[in-house]
């Protein structure tokens, strides 16, 4: 079985093509994977379909899942893109976020969050996170708010949301931009609000491994018409009608190009998979939290095991299940990991901090040491697998590999 990693994060990789479009040989068949996808026979018959319609770019289907998705998150407008990382560039871009403008956000984020900044030719600003959730911490954002800040992009991690009332206070006072990064919390609700509702916008990835996905697939939901249809038009080179609307409206095939735009259409195909998913999202969430609630329970009396902390008032989707090895414990965090894939279980680590990459650090910004809670989670951070399809079983044998090699005994019988 072929496993699926986050792009970018350490560990094993499959034999499915990665975000860079590489194939990687598969090392070793996994008892339990990081992840496993949950393809069904409607998934595959919608996909057939949508290839048999003879539309294949972006257009009915990828209009009905922009509908489908505004009705399940509650947001006015959504634009569906080819992922999460277009989507937050184009909101960028629409807002004419560029260079001598600062972007707040967190270290502890895929790479692609501190990219879509860069690209524009503006300055992310790193502020460190909180070590309970993982998250942004709102009193470092309102330290490092400068009069070039334009915006906040805060990452809900694993699907915990973020402080979004004090990052919108902050914003508020200060009349930024908040541009959540929610690749990991389609479905996450914030004190009973569903992300997509909250702050100027936010985007969510369809990525392979995400709760719900697309193969690759993004969106951004918002309450601003204009924010959307700006996005709509950069979203196809500044075009101000795509493909789908030139010609559903009897051969109307003039268009104008109002602004120098990207090429981030979602395919018809796969956003005739991503209403199947979507369908079946809440179903996902569920038994993510299933697998979630037996590791809290199996793991809970672990010595030196640190357990993902979840506010209750929240609703966690829980996309990770990431768990601290402690510092004391008397085997270290890579040995762990390597132990657990002898033992076939496959896990990854979210994230490697982004200052520490090294075109990061080759922009001369940042040192090690500035932004120490970041740097500590993720020294001893283990994403355990996580997947809807995950059986009781396949948990406790994670769980009691775990328990074995923090006990001394990690070598492969
Ligand atoms: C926190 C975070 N932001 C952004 C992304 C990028 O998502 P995508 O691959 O859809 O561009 C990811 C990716 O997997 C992510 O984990």
């Amino acid at each position: 079985m072929a496993q699926q990693h986050e792009s970018g994060s350490e560990g094993h990789q499959g034999a499915i093509p990665l975000d860079g479009g590489c194939y990687d040989p598969p090392v070793s068949d996994f008892r339990v994977p990081f992840f496993r996808p949950h393809i069904d026979d409607d998934d595959v018959a919608a996909v057939a379909e949508s290839l048999r319609s003879g539309w294949l770019t972006t257009g009915p289907n990828a209009r009905a899942l922009e509908e489908e998705l505004s009705a399940y998150c509650g947001a006015p407008f959504v634009n569906v893109v080819n992922s999460c990382t277009a989507a937050m560039q184009l909101a960028l871009a629409a807002w004419e976020i560029g260079p001598g403008d600062e972007v707040i956000t967190t270290p502890y984020t895929f790479v692609a969050t501190a990219n879509v900044i860069v690209h524009l030719g503006a300055t992310p600003v790193f502020v460190d996170v909180r070590e309970r959730d993982f998250n942004i911490d709102p009193a470092k954002i309102a330290e490092a708010v400068t009069p070039a800040t334009r915006a906040i992009i805060p990452v809900h991690f694993a699907g915990e949301p973020c402080d979004m009332d004090a990052i919108g206070e902050i914003a508020g006072a200060h009349g930024l931009k908040v541009l959540e990064d929610a690749a990991h919390a389609i479905g996450t609700e914030y004190l009973g609000r569903r992300i997509g509702t909250i702050s100027d916008a936010a985007a969510f990835s369809f990525y392979a491994n995400k709760n719900m996905t697309t193969t690759e697939g993004g969106a951004l939901a918002t309450a601003d018409e204009e924010l959307s249809e700006r996005v709509r038009s950069l979203t196809l080179h500044g075009m101000t009608r795509d493909a789908y609307r030139r010609y559903d409206a009897g051969g109307a095939w003039r268009y104008d190009v109002t602004s120098i735009g990207y090429k981030d259409n979602l395919p018809d195909p796969a956003a005739a998979l991503g209403r199947r998913q979507l369908a079946r999202l809440e179903w996902s969430i569920e038994e993510r939290t299933r697998v979630a609630l037996r590791y809290t329970k199996n793991l809970g009396d672990m010595e030196h095991v640190v357990l993902p902390w979840f506010d209750e008032r929240h609703r966690q989707a829980w996309h990770l299940y990431v768990v601290q090895i402690g510092e004391s414990a008397p085997v270290e965090r890579d040995e762990v990991i390597r132990a657990l894939a002898a033992k076939g279980v496959q896990t990854s680590v979210h994230f490697i901090p982004v200052h520490t990459f090294t075109a990061y650090r080759e922009m001369g910004r940042w040192n090690d040491g500035d932004f120490p809670v970041a740097e500590k989670l993720s020294a001893g951070a283990v994403s355990l697998p996580m997947f809807p399809d995950m059986t009781d079983e396949e948990v406790d044998y994670v769980c009691d590999a775990l328990g074995d090699i923090l006990r001394g005994r990690f070598r492969q019988s």
